[in-house]
Protein backbone atom coordinates (compact mmCIF):
# COMPACT_ATOMS: atom_id res chain seq x y z
CA UNK A 1 0.00 0.00 0.00
CA UNK A 2 1.30 3.56 -0.81
CA UNK A 3 0.03 6.50 1.31
CA UNK A 4 0.53 10.62 0.33
CA UNK A 5 0.39 12.36 3.78
CA UNK A 6 0.16 16.13 2.94
CA UNK A 7 0.72 18.98 6.05
CA UNK A 8 2.09 22.04 5.86
CA UNK A 9 1.47 23.84 9.03
CA UNK A 10 2.49 23.70 12.45
CA UNK A 11 0.04 21.42 14.25
CA UNK A 12 0.29 18.83 11.43
CA UNK A 13 3.46 17.97 11.92
CA UNK A 14 2.72 17.04 15.68
CA UNK A 15 0.14 14.81 14.25
CA UNK A 16 2.58 13.37 11.17
CA UNK A 17 5.23 12.00 14.21
CA UNK A 18 3.34 9.58 15.35
CA UNK A 19 1.59 8.38 11.92
CA UNK A 20 5.27 8.33 10.13
CA UNK A 21 6.51 6.49 13.16
CA UNK A 22 3.94 3.72 12.81
CA UNK A 23 4.67 3.45 8.92
CA UNK A 24 8.02 2.64 9.15
CA UNK A 25 7.56 -0.36 11.64
CA UNK A 26 5.11 -1.87 8.20
CA UNK A 27 5.88 -2.78 4.47
CA UNK A 28 4.47 0.54 3.20
CA UNK A 29 5.17 3.00 1.28
CA UNK A 30 4.57 6.42 3.07
CA UNK A 31 5.37 9.76 0.94
CA UNK A 32 5.52 13.32 2.80
CA UNK A 33 3.97 15.88 0.89
CA UNK A 34 4.88 19.68 2.77
CA UNK A 35 2.82 22.53 0.89
CA UNK A 36 5.24 25.16 2.26
CA UNK A 37 1.95 27.14 4.33
CA UNK A 38 4.41 27.56 7.37
CA UNK A 39 7.64 28.33 6.47
CA UNK A 40 9.38 29.98 9.33
CA UNK A 41 12.03 27.07 11.00
CA UNK A 42 10.46 27.70 14.23
CA UNK A 43 6.60 26.52 12.98
CA UNK A 44 8.11 23.96 10.81
CA UNK A 45 11.95 22.39 10.52
CA UNK A 46 12.26 22.44 14.30
CA UNK A 47 9.31 20.09 14.48
CA UNK A 48 11.20 17.76 11.68
CA UNK A 49 13.99 17.15 13.60
CA UNK A 50 12.83 17.36 17.04
CA UNK A 51 10.34 14.87 16.55
CA UNK A 52 12.38 12.52 14.14
CA UNK A 53 10.43 12.83 11.24
CA UNK A 54 11.63 11.57 7.93
CA UNK A 55 12.63 15.02 5.84
CA UNK A 56 10.17 15.57 3.46
CA UNK A 57 9.45 13.97 -0.23
CA UNK A 58 8.04 16.47 -1.81
CA UNK A 59 8.09 20.20 -0.72
CA UNK A 60 5.40 22.48 -2.57
CA UNK A 61 6.87 26.21 -0.90
CA UNK A 62 3.23 27.43 -1.38
CA UNK A 63 4.18 30.11 1.49
CA UNK A 64 1.32 32.90 2.73
CA UNK A 65 -1.69 34.46 0.85
CA UNK A 66 -5.69 35.06 1.81
CA UNK A 67 -7.30 31.80 2.44
CA UNK A 68 -7.99 31.62 -1.68
CA UNK A 69 -4.53 32.29 -2.57
CA UNK A 70 -2.94 30.04 0.09
CA UNK A 71 -5.69 27.24 -0.84
CA UNK A 72 -5.27 27.50 -4.55
CA UNK A 73 -1.74 27.57 -4.96
CA UNK A 74 -1.29 24.50 -2.93
CA UNK A 75 -4.52 22.74 -4.96
CA UNK A 76 -2.51 23.34 -8.13
CA UNK A 77 0.76 22.56 -6.44
CA UNK A 78 -0.70 19.53 -5.43
CA UNK A 79 -2.38 18.11 -8.60
CA UNK A 80 1.06 17.00 -10.53
CA UNK A 81 2.49 15.67 -7.23
CA UNK A 82 -1.20 13.47 -6.55
CA UNK A 83 -1.03 12.50 -10.16
CA UNK A 84 2.75 11.02 -10.38
CA UNK A 85 2.38 9.13 -6.94
CA UNK A 86 -0.83 7.62 -7.69
CA UNK A 87 -1.50 6.82 -4.05
CA UNK A 88 -3.43 4.10 -2.54
CA UNK A 89 -4.70 6.71 -0.06
CA UNK A 90 -4.34 10.44 0.56
CA UNK A 91 -4.22 11.41 4.01
CA UNK A 92 -4.90 14.78 4.61
CA UNK A 93 -4.81 16.24 8.78
CA UNK A 94 -6.73 18.66 11.06
CA UNK A 95 -8.12 21.73 9.45
CA UNK A 96 -5.75 24.14 7.73
CA UNK A 97 -5.98 25.01 4.10
CA UNK A 98 -3.33 22.92 2.90
CA UNK A 99 -5.87 20.20 4.46
CA UNK A 100 -8.71 21.33 2.23
CA UNK A 101 -6.09 21.84 -0.42
CA UNK A 102 -5.60 17.96 -0.19
CA UNK A 103 -8.65 16.62 -0.05
CA UNK A 104 -9.73 18.15 -3.14
CA UNK A 105 -6.96 17.43 -5.32
CA UNK A 106 -7.15 14.24 -4.31
CA UNK A 107 -11.15 13.54 -4.79
CA UNK A 108 -11.47 15.23 -8.11
CA UNK A 109 -8.41 12.96 -9.39
CA UNK A 110 -10.56 9.61 -7.85
CA UNK A 111 -7.83 8.98 -4.86
CA UNK A 112 -9.22 7.96 -2.15
CA UNK A 113 -9.09 10.39 1.26
CA UNK A 114 -8.97 9.54 4.58
CA UNK A 115 -9.02 12.50 7.04
CA UNK A 116 -7.63 12.41 10.61
CA UNK A 117 -9.30 14.62 13.33
CA UNK A 118 -12.25 14.84 11.29
CA UNK A 119 -15.98 15.39 13.06
CA UNK A 120 -14.83 18.12 15.26
CA UNK A 121 -17.04 21.06 15.27
CA UNK A 122 -16.70 24.64 16.89
CA UNK A 123 -20.40 25.54 15.06
CA UNK A 124 -18.74 28.88 14.29
CA UNK A 125 -19.06 29.48 10.82
CA UNK A 126 -16.62 32.89 11.02
CA UNK A 127 -13.50 30.67 11.86
CA UNK A 128 -11.92 29.26 8.45
CA UNK A 129 -10.56 25.87 10.51
CA UNK A 130 -14.29 25.21 10.41
CA UNK A 131 -15.23 25.90 6.73
CA UNK A 132 -12.07 23.29 6.29
CA UNK A 133 -12.70 20.85 8.17
CA UNK A 134 -16.57 20.43 7.02
CA UNK A 135 -15.76 20.62 3.60
CA UNK A 136 -12.93 17.98 4.32
CA UNK A 137 -14.86 15.70 6.27
CA UNK A 138 -17.89 15.52 3.24
CA UNK A 139 -15.21 14.88 0.32
CA UNK A 140 -13.38 12.10 2.24
CA UNK A 141 -14.02 8.58 1.69
CA UNK A 142 -12.55 7.31 5.31
CA UNK A 143 -13.16 9.39 8.32
CA UNK A 144 -10.73 8.89 11.17
CA UNK A 145 -12.67 10.17 14.03
CA UNK A 146 -10.46 11.22 17.55
CA UNK A 147 -13.43 10.94 19.80
CA UNK A 148 -16.97 9.85 20.64
CA UNK A 149 -17.90 13.64 19.99
CA UNK A 150 -16.88 13.91 16.39
CA UNK A 151 -18.46 10.24 15.73
CA UNK A 152 -21.99 11.82 16.50
CA UNK A 153 -21.19 15.03 14.64
CA UNK A 154 -20.05 12.97 11.87
CA UNK A 155 -23.57 11.05 12.24
CA UNK A 156 -25.38 14.06 12.22
CA UNK A 157 -24.31 14.74 9.05
CA UNK A 158 -24.94 11.42 7.26
CA UNK A 159 -21.38 10.44 7.47
CA UNK A 160 -21.41 7.48 9.76
CA UNK A 161 -21.04 4.99 7.36
CA UNK A 162 -17.92 6.33 5.93
CA UNK A 163 -16.88 6.99 10.15
CA UNK A 164 -14.34 5.10 13.06
CA UNK A 165 -13.16 5.92 15.96
CA UNK A 166 -9.26 5.74 16.36
CA UNK A 167 -8.89 8.01 19.01
CA UNK A 168 -6.41 10.96 18.70
CA UNK A 169 -2.86 11.10 17.24
CA UNK A 170 -1.62 14.03 19.43
CA UNK A 171 -2.14 12.10 22.67
CA UNK A 172 0.29 9.41 20.96
CA UNK A 173 2.88 12.14 20.07
CA UNK A 174 2.37 14.32 23.68
CA UNK A 175 2.41 11.35 26.07
CA UNK A 176 5.65 9.62 24.41
CA UNK A 177 7.66 13.56 24.65
CA UNK A 178 5.83 13.81 27.93
CA UNK A 179 7.55 10.81 29.44
CA UNK A 180 10.94 11.78 27.46
CA UNK A 181 10.61 15.33 29.27
CA UNK A 182 10.32 13.83 32.50
CA UNK A 183 13.02 11.32 32.30
CA UNK A 184 15.56 14.13 31.30
CA UNK A 185 15.84 13.22 27.74
CA UNK A 186 15.23 17.21 26.68
CA UNK A 187 17.09 20.03 28.02
CA UNK A 188 14.87 22.41 29.93
CA UNK A 189 12.37 24.66 27.83
CA UNK A 190 13.66 27.58 26.22
CA UNK A 191 11.46 30.27 28.40
CA UNK A 192 11.46 33.87 27.26
CA UNK A 193 13.44 36.61 28.76
CA UNK A 194 12.36 37.45 32.23
CA UNK A 195 10.98 33.81 33.26
CA UNK A 196 13.50 31.43 34.97
CA UNK A 197 11.40 28.51 36.13
CA UNK A 198 12.17 29.47 39.69
CA UNK A 199 8.82 31.12 40.23
CA UNK A 200 4.92 30.27 39.08
CA UNK A 201 4.45 31.42 35.66
CA UNK A 202 1.68 30.80 33.19
CA UNK A 203 2.24 29.69 29.17
CA UNK A 204 0.10 31.45 26.94
CA UNK A 205 -0.09 31.75 23.22
CA UNK A 206 -2.47 33.32 20.67
CA UNK A 207 -3.09 33.06 16.73
CA UNK A 208 -6.54 32.42 15.90
CA UNK A 209 -7.62 35.30 13.11
CA UNK A 210 -10.61 36.13 15.45
CA UNK A 211 -8.73 37.06 17.79
CA UNK A 212 -5.41 38.62 15.82
CA UNK A 213 -7.05 40.20 12.72
CA UNK A 214 -9.57 43.03 14.67
CA UNK A 215 -7.14 45.58 16.49
CA UNK A 216 -9.54 46.07 19.17
CA UNK A 217 -10.05 42.40 20.08
CA UNK A 218 -6.10 42.30 20.06
CA UNK A 219 -5.68 45.31 22.02
CA UNK A 220 -8.49 44.36 24.97
CA UNK A 221 -6.52 40.64 24.90
CA UNK A 222 -3.38 41.55 25.02
CA UNK A 223 -4.17 44.15 27.48
CA UNK A 224 -5.67 41.36 29.97
CA UNK A 225 -2.83 39.07 29.93
CA UNK A 226 -0.55 41.94 30.74
CA UNK A 227 -2.54 42.60 33.92
CA UNK A 228 -2.56 38.78 35.34
CA UNK A 229 -0.50 38.62 38.77
CA UNK A 230 1.86 36.32 37.35
CA UNK A 231 4.67 36.30 34.67
CA UNK A 232 3.43 34.88 31.59
CA UNK A 233 5.69 33.45 28.55
CA UNK A 234 3.87 34.78 25.46
CA UNK A 235 5.32 32.03 22.94
CA UNK A 236 4.23 34.38 19.96
CA UNK A 237 3.29 33.22 16.57
CA UNK A 238 4.49 34.63 13.37
CA UNK A 239 0.70 35.58 12.89
CA UNK A 240 0.88 37.58 16.36
CA UNK A 241 3.79 39.72 15.80
CA UNK A 242 2.71 40.69 12.35
CA UNK A 243 -0.75 41.96 13.52
CA UNK A 244 0.27 43.33 16.71
CA UNK A 245 2.79 45.38 14.41
CA UNK A 246 0.57 46.91 12.16
CA UNK A 247 -1.78 47.80 15.08
CA UNK A 248 0.24 49.03 17.34
CA UNK A 249 -0.05 46.30 19.76
CA UNK A 250 2.90 46.36 22.54
CA UNK A 251 3.42 42.94 23.63
CA UNK A 252 6.37 43.32 26.08
CA UNK A 253 4.45 44.87 29.19
CA UNK A 254 3.07 44.34 32.42
CA UNK A 255 3.51 40.17 33.10
CA UNK A 256 4.01 40.10 29.67
CA UNK A 257 7.05 37.88 28.89
CA UNK A 258 7.10 37.41 25.08
CA UNK A 259 9.42 35.05 22.87
CA UNK A 260 9.79 32.73 20.04
CA UNK A 261 7.88 29.58 19.67
CA UNK A 262 9.03 26.67 21.03
CA UNK A 263 9.92 23.21 19.73
CA UNK A 264 7.69 20.70 20.46
CA UNK A 265 9.86 18.92 23.30
CA UNK A 266 10.36 22.11 24.44
CA UNK A 267 6.60 23.25 24.52
CA UNK A 268 5.79 20.27 26.57
CA UNK A 269 8.55 21.29 29.24
CA UNK A 270 7.35 24.72 29.97
CA UNK A 271 3.90 23.73 30.13
CA UNK A 272 5.15 21.19 32.66
CA UNK A 273 6.97 24.16 34.23
CA UNK A 274 3.96 26.30 34.34
CA UNK A 275 1.05 26.44 36.68
CA UNK A 276 -1.39 26.78 34.12
CA UNK A 277 -1.94 27.93 30.40
CA UNK A 278 -3.27 30.41 28.34
CA UNK A 279 -4.54 29.92 24.28
CA UNK A 280 -6.83 30.05 21.77
CA UNK A 281 -5.01 26.84 20.07
CA UNK A 282 -6.96 23.51 20.02
CA UNK A 283 -3.88 21.40 20.53
CA UNK A 284 -2.56 22.99 23.27
CA UNK A 285 -5.88 22.93 25.40
CA UNK A 286 -5.88 19.01 25.12
CA UNK A 287 -2.08 19.12 25.55
CA UNK A 288 -2.59 20.91 28.85
CA UNK A 289 -5.45 18.67 30.01
CA UNK A 290 -3.04 15.61 28.88
CA UNK A 291 -0.32 17.01 31.41
CA UNK A 292 -2.58 17.92 33.85
CA UNK A 293 -2.40 21.92 33.64
CA UNK A 294 -5.70 24.32 33.96
CA UNK A 295 -6.22 25.85 30.64
CA UNK A 296 -7.94 28.87 29.85
CA UNK A 297 -9.59 29.58 26.48
CA UNK A 298 -10.10 32.36 24.59
CA UNK A 299 -12.55 31.56 22.77
CA UNK A 300 -16.46 31.39 22.91
CA UNK A 301 -16.25 27.47 21.97
CA UNK A 302 -13.69 24.58 21.69
CA UNK A 303 -14.18 21.63 18.99
CA UNK A 304 -12.49 19.85 22.78
CA UNK A 305 -15.26 20.06 24.99
CA UNK A 306 -13.95 17.10 26.78
CA UNK A 307 -11.40 19.13 28.59
CA UNK A 308 -14.11 21.10 30.15
CA UNK A 309 -14.87 18.27 32.75
CA UNK A 310 -13.69 19.10 36.12
CA UNK A 311 -12.90 22.94 35.39
CA UNK A 312 -9.43 21.79 33.30
CA UNK A 313 -10.78 23.82 30.91
CA UNK A 314 -12.42 26.61 31.29
CA UNK A 315 -14.26 29.05 28.01
CA UNK A 316 -13.34 32.60 28.07
CA UNK A 317 -14.27 34.88 25.39
CA UNK A 318 -14.11 37.53 26.83
CA UNK A 319 -11.71 38.89 29.67
CA UNK A 320 -13.10 42.54 30.17
CA UNK A 321 -16.29 41.03 30.69
CA UNK A 322 -15.63 39.20 33.77
CA UNK A 323 -13.70 42.08 35.49
CA UNK A 324 -9.97 41.99 36.22
CA UNK A 325 -10.45 40.16 39.61
CA UNK A 326 -12.51 37.55 38.64
CA UNK A 327 -10.33 37.30 35.14
CA UNK A 328 -7.59 36.78 37.14
CA UNK A 329 -8.51 34.35 39.71
CA UNK A 330 -9.98 32.50 36.81
CA UNK A 331 -6.46 32.33 34.73
CA UNK A 332 -4.75 31.67 37.85
CA UNK A 333 -6.88 29.10 39.25
CA UNK A 334 -5.07 26.11 41.18
CA UNK A 335 -4.66 22.42 39.44
CA UNK A 336 -8.44 20.83 39.52
CA UNK A 337 -8.72 18.24 41.64
CA UNK A 338 -11.31 15.87 38.85
CA UNK A 339 -10.14 12.91 37.36
CA UNK A 340 -9.49 13.04 33.39
CA UNK A 341 -9.96 9.56 32.51
CA UNK A 342 -8.91 8.88 28.43
CA UNK A 343 -11.57 10.62 26.41
CA UNK A 344 -9.04 10.92 23.56
CA UNK A 345 -7.68 7.55 23.72
CA UNK A 346 -5.01 5.19 24.79
CA UNK A 347 -1.61 6.64 22.95
CA UNK A 348 -2.00 4.01 20.20
CA UNK A 349 -3.98 5.65 17.49
CA UNK A 350 -1.36 5.83 14.96
CA UNK A 351 -1.43 2.12 14.97
CA UNK A 352 -5.29 2.16 14.50
CA UNK A 353 -5.09 4.73 11.25
CA UNK A 354 -2.84 2.58 9.98
CA UNK A 355 -4.85 -0.70 10.18
CA UNK A 356 -8.29 1.06 9.35
CA UNK A 357 -6.44 2.03 5.61
CA UNK A 358 -5.16 -1.71 5.45
CA UNK A 359 -7.83 -3.10 6.21
CA UNK A 360 -9.90 -0.46 3.98
CA UNK A 361 -8.45 -2.48 1.22
CA UNK A 362 -5.19 -1.10 -0.82
C1 LIG B 1 -2.78 28.03 10.46
C2 LIG B 1 -4.11 27.29 10.40
C3 LIG B 1 -4.63 27.07 11.82
C4 LIG B 1 -3.58 26.42 12.72
C5 LIG B 1 -2.31 27.27 12.66
C6 LIG B 1 -1.20 26.69 13.53
C7 LIG B 1 -5.48 27.78 8.41
C8 LIG B 1 -6.68 28.50 7.92
N1 LIG B 1 -5.12 28.06 9.68
O1 LIG B 1 -3.04 29.32 10.98
O2 LIG B 1 -5.77 26.22 11.76
O3 LIG B 1 -4.05 26.39 14.06
O4 LIG B 1 -1.88 27.34 11.29
O5 LIG B 1 -0.10 27.53 13.60
O6 LIG B 1 -4.90 27.01 7.68
N2 LIG B 1 3.40 33.26 8.87
C9 LIG B 1 4.77 33.43 8.94
N3 LIG B 1 5.57 32.34 8.87
C10 LIG B 1 5.06 31.08 8.73
C11 LIG B 1 3.66 30.91 8.66
C12 LIG B 1 2.85 32.01 8.74
O7 LIG B 1 5.27 34.54 9.07
O8 LIG B 1 5.86 30.12 8.70
C13 LIG B 1 2.54 34.44 8.99
C14 LIG B 1 2.17 35.07 7.67
O9 LIG B 1 2.13 36.44 7.86
C15 LIG B 1 0.76 34.56 7.41
C16 LIG B 1 0.23 34.44 8.82
O10 LIG B 1 1.35 34.08 9.63
O11 LIG B 1 0.03 35.41 6.61
C17 LIG B 1 -0.83 33.40 8.97
O12 LIG B 1 -0.36 32.12 8.52
P1 LIG B 1 -1.41 31.05 7.95
O13 LIG B 1 -0.72 29.84 7.55
O14 LIG B 1 -2.27 31.73 6.95
O15 LIG B 1 -2.36 30.77 9.17
P2 LIG B 1 -2.02 30.51 10.71
O16 LIG B 1 -2.49 31.71 11.45
O17 LIG B 1 -0.63 30.04 10.95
Amino acid sequence: MKVVSVVGARPQLVKLAPIAGAFASTEHRHVIVHTGQHYDADLSDVFFTGLGIPQPDVHLGIGSGSHGVQTGHALAALDPVLAAERPDWVLVYGDTNSTLAGALSAVKQHLRVAHLEAGLRSFNRRMPEEHNRVLTDHAADLLLAPTKEAMRHLAAEGLASRSVLVGDVMVDACLAVRDSVLSGGHPPAALPEGIDGTEPYLVATLHRAENTDHPGRLAALVDALAGLPLPVALLAHPRLLARAEEHGVKLDRGALRPGRPLPYASMVAAMLGSVGVITDSGGLQKEAYLLGRPCTTLRPQTEWPETLDGDWNRLVPDPHDLGTATWAAIATRPTPTAGRGEPYGDGRAAHRVVRFLTDAGS
